[in-house]
């Protein structure tokens, strides 16, 4: 096991027919894989300052709270529809497999502060859109996009590329 793509699996028909689902649990399950997705998460950001990362619900918190520690950054949390207790501002968007609404609290980022947004996967973009479009409302600036997985046959990387973002991923 060299390198970050070699612990994640391939899953079948999951959730639907025809989806191959890029499963991460394999990867965040073992030390020195996580450990090395972790610190190439950062490696392109290095020395630069960042206030928050925002990790998208719900793989992007695992990932973005060990990369928030990493950068001693605060962490912000982008969760589906309903989940937040305060009051939140709310986008929609659809998926490869289906529609969603995500939400932030309002008071989470504040105007001016740099923000590191953090998932596992890049596939449509929608969700990472959707995050972005949270964070830009409050007056966030988005620095820098960090993903394990890029599916670039899915046109998520050109969609933010399309916003100005500067995105990153470890594998395709
Ligand atoms: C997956 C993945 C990303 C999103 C990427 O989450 O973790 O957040 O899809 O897809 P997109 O680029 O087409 O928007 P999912 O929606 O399966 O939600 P979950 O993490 O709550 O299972
Ligand atoms: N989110 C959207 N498409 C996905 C895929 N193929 N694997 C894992 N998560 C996903």
């Amino acid at each position: 096991m060299s390198s970050v793509r070699d612990y994640i699996r391939t899953i079948p028909d999951f959730p639907h027919e025809g989806i191959m689902f890029r499963d991460v649990t394999t990867l965040f399950a073992d030390a020195r894989g996580f450990r090395m997705a972790v610190d190439q998460l950062v490696q392109p950001f290095s020395g630069v300052r960042f206030d928050k990362v925002v990790g998208l619900e719900a793989r992007g918190f695992i990932l973005g709270g060990a990369v928030a520690h990493q950068l001693s950054a605060g962490f912000v949390p982008v969760r589906k529809k309903g989940k937040l207790p305060g009051a939140v501002i709310s986008e929609s968007y659809t998926l490869e497999y289906g529609t969603a609404e995500v939400e932030l609290h309002d008071d989470a980022i504040s105007a001016g502060e740099r923000i590191l947004l953090v998932d596992d996967l890049l596939a449509t973009g929608g969700t990472a859109e959707a995050g972005i479009k949270l964070i830009e409302r409050l007056g966030g600036e988005v620095i820098g996009c960090a993903f394990v997985i890029d599916l670039p046959d899915l046109g998520g990387r050109k969609r933010l590329e399309d916003l100005g973002m500067n995105v990153q991923a470890l594998c395709a």
